[in-house]
């Protein structure tokens, strides 16, 4: 990609320590990198390798083709695609060795043919809906659902799932709590039906770390905090105190553009919307809501110039923003830390989610794909 003065930087460094620790903190220290979305918005095969190489045992992804990305890049570790896919995606799925997710008898059947027909085995983990209610069979029929993918020659039964709804909300810890109770169940009437899963997993980021099924000696799957970030945005927390110190893997940076001195009085951007309050020096950015700075980030938020939290000058545009940075002095080429930190401040990813009444992780997830990341190895 050819070079812009604006790009995301990923600490793969950062991202090792946090796997490391994270494995460290586990039950089990069996730990699934979940690496969906490009990773999040970081990158998925570069934040795959250094997650498989400080310890996880495998990858998660959402599509398909996220997993294909990863197996073309040759990664050959285990890659769960966690939701029940398209029967059109089979083949692709079958045929790149990815373990499939199943809940439905439809989706058991039209994969099962697929992998007859083409002559191989397909790895599946079943979901079961333990109380999150977006997707998996319910416990009641969990058994039956297993004995169906037990029941086909060309499908191998090698992990059981489940997904928290509420973990990193410990005024929720009811609803967790029974999420586990459920998923126990599941395992003892598996385990009465004579029926063997290799791989067992429930908890996410907040889950896994506040150690919320210990007891059942879990695998874990583990996205956010592998990148840094705190699921709960409004605590910057998981719920309640972890026991590990996480650092934010991404920054998003830039270069001034343009510099101008404006006088009091006078406004820039869109709808010339907050006439300066005294002659000020207004950097121009160039990144905007394309890039995934939204909008909304103008009345509020603050972005990092020679040290220092400077104030938005005007609605965020498409590819620019404009910045206030008062009496200083600034130079076209001078560097710009939107997320992540300069000298001693620092804009985080859930500063943003705060600002935006969102979570941290559609703040990455929303750096957009026309943003360059560069890695820090
Ligand atoms: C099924 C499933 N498992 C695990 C995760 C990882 O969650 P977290 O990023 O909170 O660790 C996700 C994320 O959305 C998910 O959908």
């Amino acid at each position: 990609m050819a070079q812009r003065w604006a790009w995301a930087e990923v600490d793969l460094q950062a991202l090792r320590r946090n796997v490391e620790a994270i494995v460290a903190n586990t039950t089990t220290h069996t730990v699934w990198a979940v690496v969906k979305a490009d990773a999040y918005g970081h990158g998925a095969v570069e934040c795959a390798r250094v997650a498989l190489d400080a310890g996880a045992i495998g990858l998660c992804v959402a599509l398909v083709d996220e997993g294909v990305t990863l197996r073309r890049a040759g990664i050959a570790a285990p890659i769960l695609v966690m939701s029940e896919q398209p029967p059109e995606q089979h083949r692709h799925l079958v045929g790149n060795g990815l373990i499939a997710t199943v809940y439905n008898s439809e989706s058991i059947a039209a994969l099962g043919a697929t992998a007859e027909d083409m002559n191989i085995v397909c790895s599946v983990h079943l979901k079961v809906d333990t109380g999150m209610h977006r997707a998996g069979v319910a416990p009641s029929n969990a058994v039956a659902r297993a004995r169906e993918v037990l029941n086909h020659p060309w499908l191998s039964l090698d992990g059981v799932f489940s997904h928290l709804a509420t973990a990193d909300d410990a005024s929720r810890n009811d609803v967790t709590e029974s999420q586990v109770r459920a998923f126990a169940a599941v395992l003892n009437d598996l385990k009465d039906a004579d029926i063997e899963v290799e791989h067992r997993h429930l908890e996410n980021s907040a889950g896994a770390l506040r150690h919320v099924a210990e007891v059942l000696r879990l695998e874990c799957r583990v996205g956010i905090a592998m990148y840094g970030i705190a699921g709960d945005a409004a605590s910057n927390s998981f719920g309640s105190p972890v026991g590990v110190q996480l650092e934010p893997a991404m920054s998003l940076k830039a270069k001034v553009s343009h510099v101008q001195v404006l006088e009091a009085g006078e406004a820039v951007s869109y709808g010339l919307r907050r006439p300066l309050a005294s002659r000020s020096t207004i950097a121009t950015v160039p990144l905007g809501y394309a890039d995934g700075v939204r909008r909304a980030l103008w009345e509020r938020g603050e972005v990092l110039i020679g040290g220092k939290r400077r104030r938005f000058a005007g609605v965020v545009t498409m590819d620019q923003v404009l910045i206030d940075c008062g009496a200083d002095s600034v130079q076209v080429g001078d560097d710009v830390v939107l997320l992540g930190c300069q000298g001693p401040e620092e804009v985080s990813a859930n500063e943003w989610a705060r600002l935006l009444g969102t979570i941290g992780y559609e703040v990455t997830c929303g750096i957009s794909a026309r943003v360059p990341r560069t890695y820090l190895r």
